[in-house]
């Protein structure tokens, strides 16, 4: 196989058969070459600003039990913990106060928080003239309409894989069915929709991270962001190997190569386990930072893997540490609400 060729086809055409993108996951010898060409494509299509967004983590209750994840229902280790209404319109307006154009609002499937407490939370949110993204999980239409006629722009919800078995296997009670249903209602209902999948699980080969490329590029996602598994020590996969960083680092190129006008964040799970991995993934293809705003013990408690950074800092020294590496880098810090662009279209 001509890797070289395959590249610049991937930077050409943007679109890859399947075997093809096994290939390139494979392949250590052009890992360079093919973040150079995500960079390229990122410049072209999305600019050199990156989009922070500020991430408001308001609930760590969850009613999942999702094999891999510390904040499942089973583990009794975490100390459970939910922001009050003051608290998250705090945090929210300090995110405004930084700066941050948006801000990303994640909890666990947290049942206390009904549509008529949240869409009042994000109806006082949007006065603010933030952006909204929710990443609160699986919901109904009526409930997902709700949210979007209270200020919702986007919502978050990983496939996590599009192996069915897989996903049913690590997510008990949960059907992939519904997770697909979850994504073609956001859209319906005119929502930014963002998903993604963590690369490394067990039994979870390269065909199907490919597989996970195609599925992204099918629906045509806004945003993607992907990570690799960490293990967590409190959770049924404690023995499990996890994902690396390069692996991660290949899929986040790739990623930029077949979908070149979405958005994709460097995310803190890669950071975990390469300390300056946010600012590699920025220069293999990822445009977005979500920085987190949520102050105090919160951050440790949002335990969804170990060794998660950040956990003693502030929201104010997290803002300057990551602008500054942004333009240590020769990037800017877009000053815009960052939606996803279509005007580049006609460069495909
Ligand atoms: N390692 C990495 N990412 C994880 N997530 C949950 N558990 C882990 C883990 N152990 C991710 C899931 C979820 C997102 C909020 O966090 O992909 O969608
Ligand atoms: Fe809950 Fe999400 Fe964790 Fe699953 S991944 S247990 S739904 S917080
Ligand atoms: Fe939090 Fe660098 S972004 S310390």
């Amino acid at each position: 196989m001509d890797y070289h060729e395959l590249i610049n086809k991937a930077e050409q055409t943007h679109k890859l058969a399947g075997s093809e993108i096994v290939a390139l996951l494979k392949n250590e010898e052009y890992q360079e070459e093919l973040a150079q060409a995500a960079d390229r494509v990122r410049h072209v299509f999305v600019g050199d600003e990156v989009h922070l967004r500020g991430l408001i983590e308001f609930s760590n209750i969850c009613k999942q039990n999702c094999l891999y994840c510390g904040l499942r229902r089973d583990n009794k280790k975490v100390e459970r913990y939910r922001l009050s209404e003051a608290e998250i319109l705090d945090f929210a307006a300090k995110a405004k106060s930084y700066g941050y154009k948006t801000v990303v609002m994640q909890s666990g499937e947290d049942m206390h928080f009904s549509v008529d407490i949240l869409s009042r939370v994000l109806r006082k949110i949007k006065k603010m003239d933030l952006a909204i993204t929710l990443s609160i999980g699986e919901k109904t239409y009526e409930e997902y309409k709700a949210y979007k006629e209270a200020g919702a722009d986007r919502y978050l919800i990983r496939i996590e894989t599009t192996d069915r078995e897989l996903y049913e296997a690590l997510n008990p009670g949960m059907s992939f069915e519904n997770r697909l249903r979850c994504l073609s209602d956001l859209k319906r209902l005119g929502y930014e929709v963002g998903t993604g999948s963590l690369v490394g699980l067990p039994n979870q080969p390269i065909e199907s991270l490919a597989r996970d490329l195609l599925f992204f590029q099918e629906i045509d996602a806004d945003m993607v962001g992907i990570g690799p598994f960490i293990p967590n020590g409190d959770t049924p996969l404690h023995n499990a190997k996890g994902g690396s960083f390069l692996l991660a680092r290949s899929f986040v190129a790739l990623l930029r190569l077949l979908l070149p006008e979405a958005n994709i964040p460097a995310t803190t799970a890669m950071e975990t386990l390469d300390r300056n991995a946010r600012i590699i993934a920025l220069q293999s293809g990822a445009n977005v930072v979500m920085p987190n705003v949520t102050e105090g013990d919160y951050r440790r408690k949002y335990a969804l893997y170990p060794g998660k950074i950040c956990i003693s800092d502030t929201p104010a020294h997290c803002r300057g540490c990551i602008s500054g590496k942004i333009m240590a880098i020769g990037r800017k810090i877009s000053e815009h609400k960052g939606f996803r662009c279509h005007a580049n279209s006609n460069k495909v």
